[in-house]
């Protein structure tokens, strides 16, 4: 066995399990870039008004088709908002006609647009079961809400408050908990059945919370669940890096306009769609374990949900790529409307044969 370093990798197309695609020109600019690099995606229904009924998600589907080149070869899969008046029949309506792969659960006002999400979780448990029954896997938002627990805490709360005793009202049910920042979190899914798995960001395994406030508040560092201490990254460098079946691929791609996040009350959400993959694979090669990306971007995923791996591959090369510090909407609305992607300015050590990263537009 030869020890040279690895130049050129090749895996089947990986998917996104967790992704924000927006709408209008923010989807124009955004869904191409996902859809570049990924065969599906898991996209989050949380626009305004939220996704929660049937023919507004599929026409959501139509949009995102809409905004895609010709043979991008990208599935979108759709998920339903739930709210505390969710119609059950419209989610088993929607699993039956093939418009639903998975519905979200946020609690109220635990971050962007959950305004609508739900306040008590027992209360919903007849929906759960309808779930449950015709194999939607339900999406977890994992956080409390409640303004005396710590902002850093949350997720950890949310574990042995709510999670524990969900997972056994619907032992049947397939839960993901989505963007796991804790080691809490990674401990909890190690400890628990085949039915609970996680999905992990590129931002929680790179950064740790000093990153918040790096030489003054930085609001692209910002997101929900808030990034935490560097033992928490550590844990989840471990876990995602681990072979672990249960825990993939999802970026949690939630992108804002800079004004919007640098403001006095910034947005939450991390921008990181162009360059996910060379950002993943930067931490695998890190940890040594250059040869599981494939399994935690491309197969653990799909064989999770029931889906089939995608066949076509994708490439990576060991040829640095520099991340553009914004990259302008298609539209050309400019100034304040640009997107600043997850590690601007910096040099990545693996780029995407064929790659275009940048949508066409960057300064
Ligand atoms: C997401 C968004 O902007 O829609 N923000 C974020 O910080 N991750 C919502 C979410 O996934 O929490
Ligand atoms: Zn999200």
């Amino acid at each position: 066995m030869s020890d040279a370093p690895v130049e050129r990798l090749s895996l089947r197309r990986p998917d996104d399990w967790h992704v924000h695609l927006r709408d209008g020109h923010l989807l124009q600019a955004v869904a191409p870039l996902t859809a570049a690099v990924f065969g599906r995606a898991i996209v989050m229904p949380n626009l305004a008004p939220p996704l929660t009924t049937v023919a507004a998600t599929q026409a959501y589907r139509e949009r995102i088709l809409a905004a895609l080149p010709e043979a991008s070869g990208f599935t979108p899969l759709m998920t339903a908002y739930l709210t505390d008046t969710i119609d059950a029949g419209e989610l088993e309506r929607g699993a039956r006609q093939g418009v639903l792969t998975a519905c979200k659960l946020y609690p109220a006002h635990a971050t962007t647009n959950a305004a609508a999400g739900v306040t008590d979780l027992e209360a919903l448990a007849p929906v759960l079961e309808v779930m449950e029954s015709c194999g939607l896997p339900l999406l977890i938002h994992g956080e409390v809400t409640d303004a005396e627990v710590d902002i850093f805490d949350r997720e950890a709360v949310f574990l042995e408050r709510h999670l524990a005793p969900l997972l056994r009202r619907h032992p049947g049910l397939k839960v993901v908990l989505e963007h796991i920042t804790t080691a809490e979190a990674v401990d909890f899914v190690a400890a628990s059945g085949p039915n609970l798995a996680a999905t992990i960001t590129p931002h929680h395994l790179h950064l740790n919370r000093n990153a918040l406030f790096n030489g003054g508040l930085r609001p692209d560092y910002y997101c929900l669940p808030v990034i935490k201490r560097e033992r928490h990254r550590l844990a989840l460098r471990a876990a995602a890096t681990s072979g672990h079946p249960r825990y993939f691929l999802g970026t949690d791609s939630a992108p804002h306009p800079r004004h919007a996040k640098e403001s006095a009350c910034g947005c939450a959400g991390i921008f990181n769609s162009p360059y996910a993959l060379e950002s993943y694979a930067t931490v695998f090669e890190q940890e040594g374990a250059l040869d599981r990306l494939e399994d935690f971007a491309s197969i653990f995923g799909p064989q999770f949900y029931g889906l089939p791996v995608n066949e076509e591959p994708v490439v990576l090369l060991r040829q640095p790529v520099e991340v553009p510090v914004r990259l302008h909407l298609a539209d050309a609305v400019g100034g304040d409307h640009a997107l600043v992607p997850l590690h601007a300015g910096q040099r990545l050590p693996w780029s995407r044969e064929g790659g275009q990263q940048d949508g066409g537009a960057r300064s």
